[in-house]
């Protein structure tokens, strides 16, 4: 394995993008697709499948009534689309790719390498993988040090997250240069410095989600009691305080410390199939020091306030929606 390489020389900085490359345009790259087109870029788009360009124009047309209720950039237009049939002639001017291929390793190691070789020199090349690393994926790549992930959530024109992380072999400056190109595209970044298998988002529903089917195989509850306990519970609170603050406000006064020294340990009941870690001073000091960076000089007061209004809002958007349907 060779060390990412001492350069990287983008040919233009994130704010001046104007062309975006798409491979593979199903359901996320489709809806990658419909964001660069509403944030006012010209997109080209190349999918080998049969009917891709049908199909990439429908997803385009079903998302732009909520891009256009969102507000369009100046000069968004869906005439700014297009779909070519050489992967070639898709990557020959582009200024940033985006790859949204099958989740095959095999498929994205050979179509990187290709990208790779068609995109012009220093031109970032991303990818929506869920799961597999850079480090896997750029070991056919001439130029592996311009290629990170960018994990997008689906839809990716309505969903905010996207999770940035180069490989092994990838340039720093790359990530840098994603990760603000991503900030500009409107989205919520997060940069991360090392690769673990899901990223972040994946892991935490994975935990949830394998907790989910365990308590289904043993009969402990029914499909729709897992939703709605998610839907009518701590989903509700999820769009604005994650689990560390959820449980910091849990904590009353005391907040996250009173929180892991009361509950601390019943970590180890066995309330998850999960292995519990071990909850060291250091943990403890960590989760602590977080969830005060994060209250950013807020009492437990004013967050719950902010909390109680926010969820409010939410469950009265969602009803305003539930009676117009
Ligand atoms: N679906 C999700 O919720 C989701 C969320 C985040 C990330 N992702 C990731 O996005 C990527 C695409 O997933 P999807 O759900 O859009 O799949 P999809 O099946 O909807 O779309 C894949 C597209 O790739 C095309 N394709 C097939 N072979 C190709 C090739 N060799 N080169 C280029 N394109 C090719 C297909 O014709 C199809 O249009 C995967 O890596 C997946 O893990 C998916």
């Amino acid at each position: 394995m060779t060390a990412p390489s001492d350069v990287f020389l983008p040919p233009v900085a994130p704010s001046d993008v104007q062309r975006i490359t798409c491979v593979g345009a199903g359901v996320i790259g489709g809806g990658w697709v419909a964001h660069f087109l509403a944030r006012g870029y010209d997109v080209t788009a190349w999918d080998p499948g049969a009917d891709a360009a049908r199909r990439l124009r429908q997803i385009v047309d079903a998302a732009w009534p909520a891009l256009t209720n969102l507000g369009l950039a100046p000069g968004a237009s869906r005439d700014r689309l297009h779909i070519v049939d050489d992967l070639a002639d898709a990557l020959a001017d582009a200024q940033f790719v985006q790859e949204s291929a099958p989740e095959d390793l095999d498929v994205k190691i050979d179509l990187l390498a290709r990208i790779d070789a068609l995109t012009p020199q220093g031109v970032v090349i991303s990818s929506s993988t869920s799961g597999y690393s850079m480090s896997e994926m750029q070991v056919s790549a001439a130029n592996p040090g311009r290629l990170v992930v960018g994990h997008p959530f689906n839809p990716p024109y309505l969903i905010p997250l996207v999770e940035v992380v180069g490989g092994t072999r990838t340039h720093s400056g790359a990530v840098a240069w994603a990760s603000e190109f991503f900030t500009l595209v409107g989205k919520s970044v997060i940069t991360m410095e090392r690769e673990v298998p899901g990223f972040i988002a994946n892991r935490l529903q994975e935990a949830l989600w394998r907790e989910a089917l365990h308590m289904v195989a043993e009969g402990e509850a029914t499909v729709e009691q897992i939703d709605t306990a998610i839907t009518d519970g701590p989903g509700l609170r999820w769009p604005f305080h994650g689990p560390c603050m959820t449980f910091h406000l849990a904590g009353g006064e005391g907040g996250m410390a009173h929180m892991l020294d009361h509950f601390g340990p019943s970590l180890k009941a066995p309330w998850t199939r999960l292995e519990a870690p071990e909850l060291t001073p250091e943990l403890r000091d960590a989760m602590v020091a977080g969830c005060e960076t994060e209250a950013d000089g807020r009492t437990n007061v004013e967050l719950i306030a902010e909390r109680d209004a926010k969820m409010i809002a939410i469950m009265q958007a969602m009803q305003d929606v539930s009676r117009r349907e």
